[in-house]
């Protein structure tokens, strides 16, 4: 994601303060809801109301006889406006909903630390992300069951699941029924504007012979081409894991408590089996116990920073990092924390001379202020359309740049934005210093990305053994030259559709990486210094077989080693996909619901011990 500085939405309607909403616990006060947790035991504990938090906490008390508890560190489900309006989305960084992560500075980054956002509230990233809807290949998908070698993973099985969460509203798509669907809890939609820079954008990646792409998640065709990306809309508002799946009558589910603003410092074992989970609610601290129920489990959904982070806090990871924070060790399990991997981004970025469009992004100010343009509030407001619903990088496409000729699948993704970017590190820099993004001259920016990157030695480790304290992260990112390569050919190509006629007229001055980068060499010393994140944080719990000395869990999603404990969220993808990751942390979460369910009947007769024993 890249910086939209003409999002100042200043003219839409101040900051609500989110209240506690409608939930079982939410009009208690700490001490009483300190009292319900402690005097109840739960079927289920999920730990971190994120994206596949919110999908599980739906699915698991759809059964009135289960009792489920969702704990969350953030606020409660974030109806503010700023979530909402699909373009607001820069205002989100940095602000309450944000954990606001960063990486160590490294080497293979010139020296830098990147800034890393990630959700914090109910909902989790799905509220702070830019909601592209694209779910990769096939056989990404494909790869994941050989990872587990469990073929339940392959694409054709996971497509059910992208299925099943969908609720399709793209006019233009005629793979309803085959490639989405249509009748699930979370809205995919067109976005209902397209800014005229964006299609003469299009124009010229055909004038630069590249295909059309009309469906990005059709798996029946290749995924290169070129087009508009879907995105979780619902008619113009974002649609959140929270949105879709936690609405006002599932949170008032008799057996769903929800607790928010409680930061779980560790889970508790009784020998290898997970049987509680401690949190900070404001300055109490709680445990919430599992019922004796066999089936009863602890859900860890704290997010590919969050779930490695909680696992290792309570003795679950490798022995000699958590020896050097005096945590007792419950399970050695090297992989947690390791096999970090994330979409790198570069950025072209030119001015536009005069004759650009006018509906053109900067037009939504009012010229000489930093307010934005009433007209498209107002549109938005009245009717959910207008330049708001963009999130501002819908349009692009993926290409094949690598000689390999083992693989036919994509290795970049483009995306374009009908704005010239202040800074060529994206997030990194624009997050520091929002005010920079005002008053900017004109132009566009596409951003190159690695779709299937190679590079996937990113690590969280803890920092120290209070859970209040922010992890240590090493991004992966250009560790890997064929990522450089790579980088520096999509840089090329970049340059290359921005140069074609229907885009050309437009432009003006290249001003990053700049007329005086031009060899290779150049181009590969600009990628280093500007490369950034396209917020695709995964792989930290890696799905795996047991003799994996990486994997976390195995195909079912258990924690190796543990009972009574699985991980479910982004951070079990062993290898990312090459689309964005949102709908596939869905697509687990659906998964794992199935998991958690069926198991359930297969052994609900057993007995705890029975289950330590399998
Ligand atoms: C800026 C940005 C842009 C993105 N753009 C896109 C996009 O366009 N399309 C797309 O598909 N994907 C996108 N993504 C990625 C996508 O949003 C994530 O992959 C996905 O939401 C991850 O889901 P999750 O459930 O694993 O984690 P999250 O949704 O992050 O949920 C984890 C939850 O756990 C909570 N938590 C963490 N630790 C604790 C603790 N100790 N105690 C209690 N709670 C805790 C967190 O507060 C959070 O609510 C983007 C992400 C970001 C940040
Ligand atoms: C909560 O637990 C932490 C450590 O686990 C401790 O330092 C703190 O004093 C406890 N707070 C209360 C109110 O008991």
């Amino acid at each position: 994601m890249l910086l939209l500085p003409w999002v100042v939405c200043a003219v839409v309607p101040p900051v609500r303060v989110s209240r506690a909403p409608t939930m079982v616990l939410g009009g208690l006060q700490g001490r009483r809801q300190k009292k319900r947790v402690e005097s109840k035991a739960y079927d289920y504990i999920i730990v971190g109301g994120g994206t596949a938090g919110c999908v599980l906490a739906n699915r698991l008390s759809a059964d009135p006889s289960k009792s489920v508890l969702v704990v969350e560190a953030g606020s409660a489900p974030p109806d503010n406006i700023l979530v909402k309006v699909p373009v607001a989305v820069l205002k989100l960084f940095r602000s309450k909903w944000d954990w606001d992560f960063a990486t160590e500075p490294a080497d293979h980054l010139d020296a830098r630390s990147l800034y890393l956002c990630r959700g914090k509230g109910l909902g989790g990233s799905s509220c702070t992300n830019v909601m592209l809807y694209t779910r990769g290949s096939e056989a990404d998908y494909d790869a994941w069951a050989a990872e587990c070698d469990d073929a339940s993973w392959k694409g054709s099985a996971m497509l059910e699941y992208f299925k099943r969460a969908e609720k399709c509203l793209s006019t233009e798509n005629s793979g309803v029924g085959k490639w989405h669907g249509d009748d699930g809890p979370a809205a995919v939609s067109d976005v209902p504007y397209q800014n005229p820079l964006s299609k003469a954008f299009l124009e010229a990646t055909k004038e630069a012979g590249f295909s059309e792409n009309a469906d990005f998640n059709d798996w029946s065709r290749e995924q290169v081409g070129f087009g508009r990306f879907q995105v979780s809309q619902r008619r113009g508002v974002r649609e959140s894991a929270a949105s879709a799946y936690l609405g006002s009558k599932v949170r008032r589910r008799p057996n769903l408590d929800i607790v928010t603003g409680a930061t779980v410092t560790k889970i508790a074992f009784d020998g290898r089996e997970a049987k509680s989970v401690d949190f900070a609610l404001r300055d109490r601290n709680v445990t919430a116990a599992l019922s004796d129920n066999a089936a009863s489990e602890i859900i860890v959904t704290a997010g590919a920073i969050g779930s490695p982070q909680v696992l290792m806090l309570s003795g679950v990871g490798p022995a000699s990092e958590l020896a050097e924070h005096d945590i007792p060790v419950v399970v050695d399990l090297g992989g947690v924390g390791k096999n970090m991997q994330d979409h790198p981004a570069c950025l072209v970025s030119r001015y536009s001379t005069k004759d650009a469009p006018k509906s053109h992004s900067t037009s939504l100010r009012i010229p000489g202020t930093t307010a934005t343009n009433p007209v498209a509030a107002v549109r938005w407001l009245a009717r959910k359309d207008g330049p708001l619903t963009s999130p501002g990088c819908d349009h692009g496409g993926f290409l094949r740049l690598s000689p390999d000729a083992s693989t036919h699948e994509s290795d970049v993704q483009l995306r374009f934005l009908a704005t010239k970017s202040i800074t060529p590190d994206g997030m990194s820099t624009i997050a520091n210093d929002y005010k920079a993004t005002r008053n900017h001259p004109d132009g566009f920016t596409v951003q190159t990305i690695l779709a299937r990157p190679k590079s996937k030695d990113g690590t969280v480790t803890l920092a120290s053994n209070d859970p209040f304290q922010k992890p240590k992260i090493t991004g992966a990112y250009l560790s890997d030259q064929d990522d450089v390569d790579t980088m520096v050919a999509a840089l090329k190509r970049a340059r290359d559709i921005l140069a074609q006629p229907a885009l050309s007229k437009y432009a003006a001055d290249e001003e990053f990486p700049g007329p005086d980068v031009f060899t290779d060499d150049a181009l590969a010393a600009y990628a280093k210094r500007t490369v950034h994140t396209a917020n695709a944080i995964v792989g930290t719990c890696k799905l795996g077989t047991p003799s994996d000395p990486l994997a976390v869990v195995d195909n079912q999603l258990k924690v190796i080693g543990t009972t009574c404990l699985r991980v479910c969220d982004s951070s079990i993808m062993p290898v990312l996909p090459g689309g964005q990751t949102g709908s596939s942390t869905i697509a687990i979460a659906e998964k794992a619901a199935d998991l958690l369910l069926n198991m359930e009947s297969s052994s609900s007769s057993s007995t705890k011990d029975q289950k330590v024993a399998a």
